[in-house]
């Protein structure tokens, strides 16, 4: 079979301040697992992810910190490559669309895009009204302007959006707009701007999501959510044209030879998806390909390329990514042409997390408030996979869900800790202290032996399938479920009874007992890639541990293991949130 290729990205995160608990479990967390998955299959991946530093979210903390906003930029995209690798979040590059490293290739790429599609004549050039600061002297462009939506009449409506509702919003239907760099009240000025003929592509995204809906999805398994969100806007509201570009200088040059142009950029959601693929670029630039050979990523029908985000980015990536990708084509098909931009094979997006500190309510996480448990912070005390465990196992996959304190330490040490830890410290210690740190002979197996290792093999192939279809939660309770399952066995057949006894026996247990934690081994890397990397340094299989197709291949007897040592740490909050 040939080997398959997959393109993951997870959202690029605005570069304007610090990771909490609630990006990770949001998109970083989940891709990483899918990658780690995807390799131990065999496949040949590629992981992207950077900075989104254009545009207004950059420049509004930067003029609120009083900072340069390439400064602010550089300094938060650090923190994050800091937090991520604590984390063993582990892209294969990490960009940054206006960092030092990747801002030439990346503005070639943006103004590329932009020329192909202006090219294809779906771009309309339109001068329409915008608000305008008269103390600032400038164009309010999105999260510059604030006011009441006229959809909920929320106070929290932005110039793009509002957060009450989380409709996109015109900037100029928002009522008492208030601007936020003077706290002055805008006035309405003429402005030109380059609008994406979204209602042109409409009729192809809408065929292109309805095949999602209905399955034909090419082995994808599309989140609900995702469709209806996307899908039920076209349906319901239709796609009307969308600016594409902004009155800034922070962000990539309208690359037009029109006086109109003077003073604009691209809109930054115009050009952060185009860094997906010009940080892939970049990649291959720096494994000592040539920048052309992205196109073995993005243009290759072969190659899928999967999406990994927020709740809040649907939109963006599953109608205005794909009506741009489908804006190069040539052809009216939803599939492209070889040597064309692919679409998505699948975009994964979860919920939001809110956050309960011990004797609060649960609250939604809020810069502002302050009111989050930053990644900084975390690393400081703790190792990465317990956080990773609870981050899967309560993660927002189907609805919100809370990063609860005490839920996070009740579940490191009884499950993790209790199922997980005390399954290989009991099999490992055991072994050494009766086999001399030898795997003992299988012996004649009997029912209840080949009914652990047939638990094995089901393991695999489930926690498999639920990989592949991106349910993690589900996947990584298959897992657990095998830890439980390898302590029942051990309490069942009594080794530290019939070592007493009948060592042939005793020897027959631990042997099934170690032939599990070699599964475990396997099965639990995508999650916990610390945690398997100490299981098999206790075990020491032959070959690389990490490999799916020999999870369940035998430890032999007289294999030597290596030293006992603790696989998870007990937990106490008072560690890390006392305030
Ligand atoms: O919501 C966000 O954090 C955006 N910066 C995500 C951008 S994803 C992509 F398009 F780059
Ligand atoms: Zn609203």
């Amino acid at each position: 079979m040939a080997q398959r290729r997959f393109l993951v990205t997870a959202a690029l995160p605005y570069s304007n301040g610090r990771l909490h608990v609630g990006h990770i479990a949001g998109a970083y967390l989940p891709a990483d697992t899918y990658v780690r998955y995807l390799r131990a299959t065999g496949a040949d991946v590629r992981f992207i992810c950077g900075s989104d530093d254009n545009g207004v979210a950059a420049l509004k903390t930067a003029r609120e910190q009083g900072r340069d906003v390439a400064d602010l930029t550089r300094h938060y995209n650090r923190c994050q490559q800091a937090d991520f690798a604590g984390l063993w979040i582990n892209f294969d590059i990490y960009g940054g669309t206006h960092q030092p490293d990747y801002v030439a290739v990346h503005e070639r790429f943006s103004q590329d895009f932009f020329l192909k599609i202006h090219e294809k004549g779906l771009f309309t050039k339109r001068t329409d009204k915008q608000l305008y600061d008269l103390e600032a002297q400038q164009f309010l462009p999105d999260r510059f302007v604030r006011g009441r939506c006229p959809h909920c009449g929320s106070d929290k409506a932005f110039g793009d959006q509002c957060e009450g509702c989380g409709r996109a919003l015109d900037q100029i239907s928002l009522l008492d707009p208030v601007s936020m760099m003077t706290s002055s009240k805008p006035v309405l000025r003429d402005t030109v701007h380059w609008y994406l003929r979204l209602d042109r592509l409409q009729a192809r995204l809408a065929a292109w999501l309805t095949e999602k809906k209905n399955g034909r999805t090419g082995g994808a398994c599309w989140r609900p959510v995702v469709i209806n969100q996307s899908l039920g806007r076209i349906e319901s509201e239709g796609l009307p044209e969308r600016a594409m570009t902004r009155d800034l200088t922070w962000g990539v040059p309208l690359p037009l030879d029109d006086p109109d142009a003077k003073g604009k950029s691209l809109y930054v959601w115009f050009d952060a998806p185009i860094g997906y693929v010009s940080f892939t670029a970049a990649l291959c630039r720096r494994r000592g390909e040539a920048l052309e050979d992205y196109e073995r990523w993005w243009k290759d029908p072969e190659c899928r390329v999967v999406h990994f985000i927020g709740e809040d980015n649907i939109v963006f990536h599953a109608i205005t990514w794909p009506a741009m990708l489908l804006a190069t084509h040539d052809s009216e098909s939803i599939q492209g042409e070889r040597h064309e931009y692919q679409l998505p094979h699948n975009v994964v997006a979860n919920s939001f997390m809110n956050i309960k500190f011990p004797g609060k309510d649960e609250e939604k996480i809020s810069k502002s408030r302050g009111n989050a448990v930053w990644i900084e912070d975390y690393l400081r005390t703790f190792d990465p996979d317990p956080l990773r465990y609870y981050l899967t196992v309560a993660a927002p996959e189907q609805a919100r869900t809370a990063f609860d304190v005490d839920d996070f330490i009740a579940r490191n040490n009884g499950e993790l800790l209790n199922a997980f830890g005390n399954f290989f410290n009991r099999t490992l210690t055991f072994a050494h202290r009766y086999f001399e740190g030898k795997v003992p002979a299988p012996g004649e197996r009997a029912a209840e032996d080949r009914e652990q290792l047939q638990r094995c093999g089901d393991a695999v192939r489930m926690a498999g399938e639920a990989l592949e279809a991106c349910r993690f939660k589900a996947a990584l309770a298959e897992v657990m479920s095998l830890a439980r399952a390898g302590n029942g066995y051990f309490d069942a057949t009594k080794p530290f009874q019939t070592r007493k006894s009948d060592m042939e026996a005793c020897g027959r247990a631990i042997n099934v007992c170690l032939q599990t934690a070699r599964t475990l081994t396997t099965i639990i890397a995508p999650f916990l890639p610390c945690t398997a990397e100490k299981c098999a340094k206790m075990l020491r299989p032959d070959g690389d541990y990490r490999a799916w197709a020999a999870a369940t291949s035998e430890l032999r007897a007289e294999h030597p293991l290596g030293e006992p040592e603790i696989l998870v740490k007990k937990l106490e909050a008072k560690e890390l949130f006392a305030d």
